[in-house]
Protein backbone atom coordinates (compact mmCIF):
# COMPACT_ATOMS: atom_id res chain seq x y z
CA UNK A 1 0.00 0.00 0.00
CA UNK A 2 2.81 2.63 0.60
CA UNK A 3 4.60 1.41 -1.79
CA UNK A 4 1.88 2.12 -4.43
CA UNK A 5 1.48 5.63 -2.19
CA UNK A 6 5.00 6.18 -3.14
CA UNK A 7 4.79 5.35 -6.84
CA UNK A 8 1.93 7.74 -6.92
CA UNK A 9 3.56 10.51 -5.87
CA UNK A 10 6.76 9.91 -7.59
CA UNK A 11 4.35 9.55 -10.89
CA UNK A 12 2.35 12.81 -10.26
CA UNK A 13 5.81 14.55 -9.95
CA UNK A 14 7.10 13.48 -12.66
CA UNK A 15 4.05 14.67 -14.83
CA UNK A 16 4.59 17.97 -12.72
CA UNK A 17 8.35 18.33 -14.20
CA UNK A 18 7.39 16.98 -17.48
CA UNK A 19 4.21 19.92 -17.68
CA UNK A 20 6.64 22.79 -16.39
CA UNK A 21 9.47 21.84 -19.24
CA UNK A 22 6.53 21.04 -22.24
CA UNK A 23 6.92 24.44 -24.06
CA UNK A 24 3.55 26.48 -24.40
CA UNK A 25 1.42 25.98 -27.46
CA UNK A 26 0.73 28.90 -27.13
CA UNK A 27 1.58 31.26 -29.73
CA UNK A 28 2.49 28.34 -32.48
CA UNK A 29 3.08 28.78 -35.95
CA UNK A 30 0.09 27.01 -37.35
CA UNK A 31 0.37 26.23 -41.94
CA UNK A 32 -3.29 26.50 -42.91
CA UNK A 33 -3.61 24.32 -46.60
CA UNK A 34 -7.30 25.02 -47.68
CA UNK A 35 -9.58 23.56 -50.28
CA UNK A 36 -11.08 26.70 -52.10
CA UNK A 37 -15.27 26.86 -52.13
CA UNK A 38 -17.47 26.13 -49.23
CA UNK A 39 -15.05 24.42 -47.36
CA UNK A 40 -12.96 27.26 -47.12
CA UNK A 41 -15.89 29.00 -45.07
CA UNK A 42 -15.58 27.08 -42.10
CA UNK A 43 -11.94 26.59 -41.88
CA UNK A 44 -11.72 30.73 -42.30
CA UNK A 45 -13.70 30.42 -38.76
CA UNK A 46 -10.90 28.53 -37.07
CA UNK A 47 -8.45 30.48 -38.56
CA UNK A 48 -9.73 33.80 -37.26
CA UNK A 49 -9.72 32.11 -33.74
CA UNK A 50 -6.64 30.85 -33.75
CA UNK A 51 -5.11 34.15 -34.67
CA UNK A 52 -7.58 35.49 -31.78
CA UNK A 53 -5.60 33.21 -29.76
CA UNK A 54 -1.89 34.49 -30.26
CA UNK A 55 -1.14 32.17 -32.85
CA UNK A 56 0.75 33.01 -36.11
CA UNK A 57 -1.26 31.30 -39.16
CA UNK A 58 -0.16 31.29 -42.32
CA UNK A 59 -2.71 30.22 -44.89
CA UNK A 60 -1.48 28.36 -48.52
CA UNK A 61 -3.56 29.47 -51.69
CA UNK A 62 -2.65 29.11 -55.32
CA UNK A 63 -2.09 32.70 -57.05
CA UNK A 64 -5.41 32.86 -58.90
CA UNK A 65 -7.25 31.49 -55.90
CA UNK A 66 -11.40 32.68 -56.55
CA UNK A 67 -12.20 32.56 -52.53
CA UNK A 68 -9.14 32.79 -50.50
CA UNK A 69 -8.43 36.47 -49.96
CA UNK A 70 -5.47 37.70 -48.24
CA UNK A 71 -7.11 39.41 -44.45
CA UNK A 72 -5.76 41.32 -41.76
CA UNK A 73 -6.02 37.28 -39.64
CA UNK A 74 -3.61 35.82 -41.17
CA UNK A 75 -0.72 35.54 -43.69
CA UNK A 76 -1.16 34.57 -47.20
CA UNK A 77 1.44 32.97 -49.32
CA UNK A 78 0.43 32.10 -52.67
CA UNK A 79 2.42 29.50 -55.08
CA UNK A 80 1.85 29.48 -58.95
CA UNK A 81 -0.37 26.73 -60.34
CA UNK A 82 -0.70 25.95 -64.43
CA UNK A 83 -3.68 27.96 -64.65
CA UNK A 84 -5.09 31.39 -65.62
CA UNK A 85 -7.41 33.09 -63.30
CA UNK A 86 -10.13 31.99 -65.68
CA UNK A 87 -9.30 28.13 -66.20
CA UNK A 88 -9.11 28.28 -62.69
CA UNK A 89 -12.29 29.69 -61.83
CA UNK A 90 -14.03 27.40 -64.64
CA UNK A 91 -12.55 24.21 -63.13
CA UNK A 92 -13.22 25.11 -59.62
CA UNK A 93 -17.42 26.09 -60.38
CA UNK A 94 -17.90 22.88 -62.87
CA UNK A 95 -16.68 20.63 -60.21
CA UNK A 96 -18.80 22.40 -57.14
CA UNK A 97 -21.99 22.83 -59.58
CA UNK A 98 -21.88 18.67 -60.46
CA UNK A 99 -22.75 18.43 -56.63
CA UNK A 100 -24.96 20.84 -55.86
CA UNK A 101 -27.08 20.01 -58.90
CA UNK A 102 -27.44 16.20 -58.66
CA UNK A 103 -27.92 14.03 -56.26
CA UNK A 104 -24.62 12.32 -55.10
CA UNK A 105 -24.57 8.56 -56.72
CA UNK A 106 -22.88 6.15 -58.21
CA UNK A 107 -24.92 7.19 -61.40
CA UNK A 108 -24.41 10.80 -61.09
CA UNK A 109 -20.54 10.08 -61.33
CA UNK A 110 -20.82 7.81 -63.47
CA UNK A 111 -22.61 9.92 -66.26
CA UNK A 112 -19.59 12.97 -65.11
CA UNK A 113 -16.94 10.80 -65.28
CA UNK A 114 -15.24 13.36 -67.72
CA UNK A 115 -15.82 16.20 -65.45
CA UNK A 116 -14.43 13.53 -62.50
CA UNK A 117 -11.50 13.30 -64.60
CA UNK A 118 -11.17 17.03 -65.28
CA UNK A 119 -11.65 18.05 -61.98
CA UNK A 120 -9.03 15.66 -60.53
CA UNK A 121 -6.44 16.39 -62.96
CA UNK A 122 -6.96 19.96 -62.16
CA UNK A 123 -6.34 19.13 -58.45
CA UNK A 124 -3.56 17.15 -59.00
CA UNK A 125 -1.59 19.50 -61.60
CA UNK A 126 -2.20 22.58 -58.48
CA UNK A 127 -0.17 19.94 -56.34
CA UNK A 128 2.10 19.11 -58.46
CA UNK A 129 3.62 22.70 -58.54
CA UNK A 130 3.47 23.83 -55.59
CA UNK A 131 5.66 20.39 -54.39
CA UNK A 132 7.99 20.92 -57.58
CA UNK A 133 8.68 24.11 -56.16
CA UNK A 134 11.82 23.69 -54.55
CA UNK A 135 12.57 27.22 -53.73
CA UNK A 136 8.75 27.14 -52.37
CA UNK A 137 9.00 24.25 -50.41
CA UNK A 138 12.59 25.09 -49.01
CA UNK A 139 10.69 28.35 -47.64
CA UNK A 140 7.99 26.29 -45.67
CA UNK A 141 10.22 24.08 -44.64
CA UNK A 142 12.58 26.55 -42.81
CA UNK A 143 9.64 28.24 -41.52
CA UNK A 144 9.35 25.26 -38.98
CA UNK A 145 5.81 25.31 -38.73
CA UNK A 146 4.33 23.11 -35.25
CA UNK A 147 1.16 21.97 -37.37
CA UNK A 148 -0.72 22.12 -40.52
CA UNK A 149 -4.28 22.23 -40.74
CA UNK A 150 -6.01 20.80 -44.24
CA UNK A 151 -9.00 19.83 -44.89
CA UNK A 152 -7.82 16.09 -46.11
CA UNK A 153 -10.84 16.04 -49.04
CA UNK A 154 -8.33 17.92 -51.36
CA UNK A 155 -5.18 15.32 -50.08
CA UNK A 156 -2.49 17.63 -51.19
CA UNK A 157 -2.50 19.51 -47.46
CA UNK A 158 -1.87 15.86 -45.99
CA UNK A 159 0.98 15.47 -48.52
CA UNK A 160 2.41 18.39 -47.95
CA UNK A 161 2.38 17.72 -44.02
CA UNK A 162 3.56 14.62 -44.47
CA UNK A 163 6.58 16.11 -46.65
CA UNK A 164 7.15 18.38 -44.35
CA UNK A 165 7.21 16.42 -41.62
CA UNK A 166 5.03 18.50 -39.78
CA UNK A 167 2.35 17.41 -37.37
CA UNK A 168 -1.55 17.71 -39.40
CA UNK A 169 -4.56 18.66 -38.17
CA UNK A 170 -7.35 17.63 -40.31
CA UNK A 171 -10.86 19.27 -40.41
CA UNK A 172 -13.07 17.52 -42.96
CA UNK A 173 -16.35 16.49 -43.25
CA UNK A 174 -15.34 13.21 -44.90
CA UNK A 175 -12.75 11.68 -46.99
CA UNK A 176 -14.47 9.08 -49.88
CA UNK A 177 -15.10 5.84 -49.52
CA UNK A 178 -14.20 5.27 -45.66
CA UNK A 179 -10.33 6.26 -46.33
CA UNK A 180 -10.72 8.27 -43.13
CA UNK A 181 -11.56 5.47 -40.70
CA UNK A 182 -9.42 3.05 -42.54
CA UNK A 183 -6.50 5.03 -42.40
CA UNK A 184 -7.35 5.87 -38.88
CA UNK A 185 -7.55 2.57 -38.41
CA UNK A 186 -11.03 2.80 -36.66
CA UNK A 187 -13.63 0.27 -36.41
CA UNK A 188 -16.16 0.32 -38.67
CA UNK A 189 -18.13 -2.25 -38.52
CA UNK A 190 -20.61 -2.84 -41.58
CA UNK A 191 -23.25 -4.32 -39.93
CA UNK A 192 -24.23 -1.08 -37.72
CA UNK A 193 -22.65 1.93 -38.90
CA UNK A 194 -24.61 2.85 -42.45
CA UNK A 195 -22.51 3.97 -44.59
CA UNK A 196 -22.61 7.56 -46.63
CA UNK A 197 -25.93 8.07 -48.81
CA UNK A 198 -26.99 4.20 -48.62
CA UNK A 199 -30.01 5.95 -46.28
CA UNK A 200 -29.64 2.74 -44.31
CA UNK A 201 -30.09 3.46 -40.26
CA UNK A 202 -28.13 1.82 -37.72
CA UNK A 203 -30.62 -0.53 -37.11
CA UNK A 204 -30.31 -2.58 -40.28
CA UNK A 205 -32.47 -5.83 -41.80
CA UNK A 206 -30.28 -8.19 -43.27
CA UNK A 207 -30.93 -6.85 -46.94
CA UNK A 208 -29.86 -3.47 -45.91
CA UNK A 209 -26.61 -4.95 -44.45
CA UNK A 210 -26.08 -6.18 -47.69
CA UNK A 211 -26.46 -3.06 -49.47
CA UNK A 212 -24.49 -1.50 -46.70
CA UNK A 213 -21.54 -3.55 -47.79
CA UNK A 214 -21.99 -3.70 -51.37
CA UNK A 215 -22.82 0.40 -52.11
CA UNK A 216 -19.77 1.67 -51.33
CA UNK A 217 -18.14 -0.83 -53.87
CA UNK A 218 -18.24 1.28 -56.82
CA UNK A 219 -16.92 4.16 -55.58
CA UNK A 220 -14.12 2.87 -53.75
CA UNK A 221 -13.62 1.38 -57.31
CA UNK A 222 -13.95 5.56 -59.09
CA UNK A 223 -12.02 7.33 -56.55
CA UNK A 224 -9.22 4.79 -56.22
CA UNK A 225 -8.62 6.06 -59.50
CA UNK A 226 -8.76 9.68 -58.66
CA UNK A 227 -6.06 9.00 -55.55
CA UNK A 228 -3.60 7.16 -57.84
CA UNK A 229 -1.64 10.49 -58.90
CA UNK A 230 -1.27 11.72 -55.01
CA UNK A 231 0.30 8.17 -54.08
CA UNK A 232 2.35 8.40 -57.47
CA UNK A 233 3.36 12.07 -56.78
CA UNK A 234 4.14 10.86 -52.77
CA UNK A 235 6.05 7.51 -54.46
CA UNK A 236 8.41 10.34 -56.08
CA UNK A 237 9.19 12.68 -53.28
CA UNK A 238 9.49 9.53 -50.90
CA UNK A 239 11.49 7.50 -53.26
CA UNK A 240 9.24 4.37 -52.40
CA UNK A 241 5.44 3.42 -52.62
CA UNK A 242 2.91 4.93 -50.57
CA UNK A 243 0.32 4.50 -50.86
CA UNK A 244 -3.30 7.04 -50.05
CA UNK A 245 -3.58 5.40 -47.04
CA UNK A 246 -0.31 6.38 -45.75
CA UNK A 247 -0.93 9.68 -46.43
CA UNK A 248 -4.26 10.05 -44.59
CA UNK A 249 -2.76 8.05 -42.08
CA UNK A 250 -0.44 11.17 -41.33
CA UNK A 251 -3.26 12.96 -39.89
CA UNK A 252 -2.29 13.72 -35.23
CA UNK A 253 -6.18 14.82 -34.93
CA UNK A 254 -9.44 14.69 -36.97
CA UNK A 255 -11.88 17.13 -36.43
CA UNK A 256 -14.61 16.39 -38.03
CA UNK A 257 -17.10 18.64 -39.15
CA UNK A 258 -20.48 16.67 -38.38
CA UNK A 259 -22.10 15.10 -34.72
CA UNK A 260 -24.35 12.63 -33.79
CA UNK A 261 -27.26 14.77 -34.78
CA UNK A 262 -27.11 13.88 -38.39
CA UNK A 263 -24.92 11.02 -38.32
CA UNK A 264 -25.22 8.10 -36.09
CA UNK A 265 -23.19 6.69 -33.35
CA UNK A 266 -20.16 4.55 -34.05
CA UNK A 267 -16.88 3.67 -32.86
CA UNK A 268 -14.04 6.52 -32.97
CA UNK A 269 -10.70 6.58 -32.43
CA UNK A 270 -9.44 9.09 -28.84
CA UNK A 271 -7.62 11.47 -31.58
CA UNK A 272 -11.25 12.40 -33.10
CA UNK A 273 -13.74 14.94 -32.74
CA UNK A 274 -16.83 16.66 -33.69
CA UNK A 275 -17.23 20.32 -34.76
CA UNK A 276 -20.47 20.07 -36.69
CA UNK A 277 -21.30 23.13 -34.63
CA UNK A 278 -18.61 24.73 -36.31
CA UNK A 279 -20.92 25.47 -39.80
CA UNK A 280 -23.50 27.18 -37.53
CA UNK A 281 -21.25 29.76 -36.60
CA UNK A 282 -22.63 32.78 -39.43
CA UNK A 283 -26.39 31.53 -38.48
CA UNK A 284 -29.67 33.08 -39.62
CA UNK A 285 -33.35 32.88 -38.30
CA UNK A 286 -34.76 30.15 -40.56
CA UNK A 287 -37.76 32.10 -41.99
CA UNK A 288 -39.73 28.35 -42.23
CA UNK A 289 -39.04 24.63 -40.86
CA UNK A 290 -40.89 21.91 -42.50
CA UNK A 291 -40.27 18.14 -40.74
CA UNK A 292 -43.34 16.49 -42.30
CA UNK A 293 -43.93 12.77 -42.16
CA UNK A 294 -40.35 11.87 -44.13
CA UNK A 295 -38.02 13.17 -41.96
CA UNK A 296 -35.66 10.77 -42.46
CA UNK A 297 -35.82 12.03 -46.35
CA UNK A 298 -35.14 15.95 -45.09
CA UNK A 299 -32.42 14.88 -42.51
CA UNK A 300 -30.63 12.79 -45.54
CA UNK A 301 -30.49 15.43 -47.68
CA UNK A 302 -29.60 18.36 -45.15
CA UNK A 303 -26.81 16.26 -44.52
CA UNK A 304 -25.99 15.76 -47.82
CA UNK A 305 -25.70 19.64 -47.94
CA UNK A 306 -24.12 19.83 -44.95
CA UNK A 307 -21.34 17.67 -46.38
CA UNK A 308 -19.42 20.15 -48.48
C1 LIG B 1 -12.54 18.10 -69.95
O1 LIG B 1 -11.34 18.69 -70.43
C2 LIG B 1 -11.20 18.69 -71.82
C3 LIG B 1 -9.81 19.22 -72.16
O2 LIG B 1 -9.46 20.30 -71.40
C4 LIG B 1 -12.31 19.54 -72.42
O3 LIG B 1 -12.23 19.57 -73.84
C5 LIG B 1 -13.66 18.95 -72.02
O4 LIG B 1 -14.73 19.77 -72.47
C6 LIG B 1 -13.74 18.83 -70.51
N1 LIG B 1 -14.97 18.11 -70.15
C7 LIG B 1 -15.86 18.55 -69.25
C8 LIG B 1 -17.07 17.70 -69.08
O5 LIG B 1 -15.71 19.57 -68.63
C1 LIG C 1 13.64 20.26 -44.42
O1 LIG C 1 14.82 20.61 -43.74
C2 LIG C 1 15.46 19.52 -43.09
C3 LIG C 1 16.61 20.06 -42.26
O2 LIG C 1 17.38 20.94 -43.00
C4 LIG C 1 15.90 18.50 -44.13
O3 LIG C 1 16.50 17.39 -43.51
C5 LIG C 1 14.68 18.04 -44.93
O4 LIG C 1 15.07 17.17 -45.97
C6 LIG C 1 13.93 19.23 -45.51
N1 LIG C 1 12.68 18.76 -46.10
C7 LIG C 1 12.24 19.12 -47.31
C8 LIG C 1 10.95 18.57 -47.75
O5 LIG C 1 12.87 19.89 -48.02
Amino acid sequence: MAMGIHGLLGGLSGLLLLLCALPWTQGGKVLVFPMEGSHWLSMRTIVRELHTRGHETVVLAPDVSVYIKEEDFFTLKTYAVPYTKEEYEYHLLSSLQMFFKNEFSVMMILSNMELMKNVSTFYVSCCMSLLHNKGFIQHLNSSSFDVLLTDPAYPCGALLAKYLQVPAVFFLRFIPYDSDFEAAQCPSPFSYVPRLFTRNLDHMSFLERVKNILYPLPFKLIFHFAFIPYEQLASELFQREVSFLEIIGHASIWLFRFDFVFDYPRPIMPNMFFVGGINCVSRKLLSQVCIGPSSKEWSSNISFHVWL
